[in-house]
């Protein structure tokens, strides 16, 4: 029987169009998907699918066992404004179900491991531009702080018991496919819905506030790229800086107009300006440039470009 991939977490915002990509590389039946509900109908009937609660370690172990998973994604987390709002359940998810694939890895069960970091371990003492991948990291969110935790473990058990896990610190991502799960730089997807829809958005992050993104599609290629490397050829075990494009809400907003002209915004930032204040406003990610051949595609005209053409199809349609 030939290994096979699980991704926990499934039916995300990024968990979607991995596994799209990964049945593309390995074919529809190696690739299980999985995730607490099945509300994602499309991804629930695209291939293998099972109901996992990531904090189920009994769950996992038995589905790696019985399909012969050698490679695990783990997807499923508490993002960072939901995170503000339940500290401990974000603690719980996002630090268990770490444990439970690194420990499954530790005793062989399964093979390599990709977990997704954030630019939500940096903290307001990180130098803000062009952020190093080695650098102060004191996050002031439950959720950055998970991340931090979780980054220290993977290079752990990398280090202690040999665990080929691979991780990258996302940007905020953009997509137009699943909508985003309660994050700080969610307002760079519905600003391109709004935009399509009603023609005005109100922004909850303030017109100066400067953040790093990715396309999706950029993000996707990111991850199987990495998990496609020579192990021999990695550095870093905590989790890889990448970046991709900087821009604010102002910026976002005039690349939108120059297609949109009767576009308009309005500014109302909330608690989610503070998270936003305390992270990087450009990451230096020569690390995975070296290591891995790490090279963008996307800037931000073009990515509007493919915003605003695939949401136009979907409200058309
Ligand atoms: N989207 C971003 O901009 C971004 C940026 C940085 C890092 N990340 C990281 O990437 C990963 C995926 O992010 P995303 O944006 O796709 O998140 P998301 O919130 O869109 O998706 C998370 C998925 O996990 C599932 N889930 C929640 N609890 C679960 C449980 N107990 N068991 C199984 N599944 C459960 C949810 O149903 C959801 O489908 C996360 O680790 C996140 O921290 C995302």
């Amino acid at each position: 029987m030939s290994s096979k991939i699980l991704i926990i977490g499934a039916c995300g915002q990024i968990g979607t169009e991995l596994t799209t990509k990964l049945r593309e590389i390995h074919g529809v039946n190696n690739v299980i998907a999985s995730d607490i509900n099945t509300r994602n109908l499309d991804l629930v009937n695209s291939g293998p699918f099972e109901i996992i609660d990531a904090k189920n370690y009994n769950a996992i172990k038995d589905c790696c066992k019985s399909n012969t998973i050698k490679t695990v994604y783990l997807m499923a987390a508490l993002l960072s404004a939901t995170g503000e709002k339940y500290p401990m359940e974000a603690w719980d998810l996002n630090m268990n179900s770490l444990f439970h694939v690194l420990n499954l890895a530790k005793q062989k069960t399964i093979d390599k491991v990709f977990w997704p970091s954030s630019i939500a371990v940096f903290g307001p003492t990180t130098p803000r531009e062009s952020t190093p991948q080695h650098t102060i990291c004191e996050p002031t969110t439950v959720y950055g702080i998970t991340k931090q935790v979780g980054e220290r473990w993977c290079e752990y058990y990398h280090e202690k018991y040999d665990v080929d896990v691979r991780s990258i610190r996302y940007p905020g991502i953009i997509s137009h496919k699943a909508m985003p799960g309660g994050g700080t730089t969610d307002y760079a997807v519905e600003i391109y819905h709004d935009a399509i829809k009603k023609g005005n958005y109100e922004c909850f992050l303030s017109e100066n506030t400067s953040l790093p993104m990715m396309f999706m599609e950029d993000a996707i290629k990111a991850t199987t790229d990495l998990m496609q490397v020579p192990s021999e050829s990695l550095s870093i075990r905590s989790s890889y800086n990448l970046s991709a494009i900087s821009f604010t809400p102002k910026d976002i907003f005039e690349s939108i107009k120059k297609q949109l002209p009767e576009f308009s915004i309005s500014y109302k930032p909330d608690f989610r300006q503070a998270i936003a204040d305390s992270w990087p406003s450009s990451i230096d990610d020569t690390m995975a440039r070296k290591d891995w051949n790490w090279k963008e595609s996307f800037d931000l005209e073009t990515m509007t470009t493919e915003m605003l053409t695939q949401l136009k199809k979907k409200y058309n349609s």
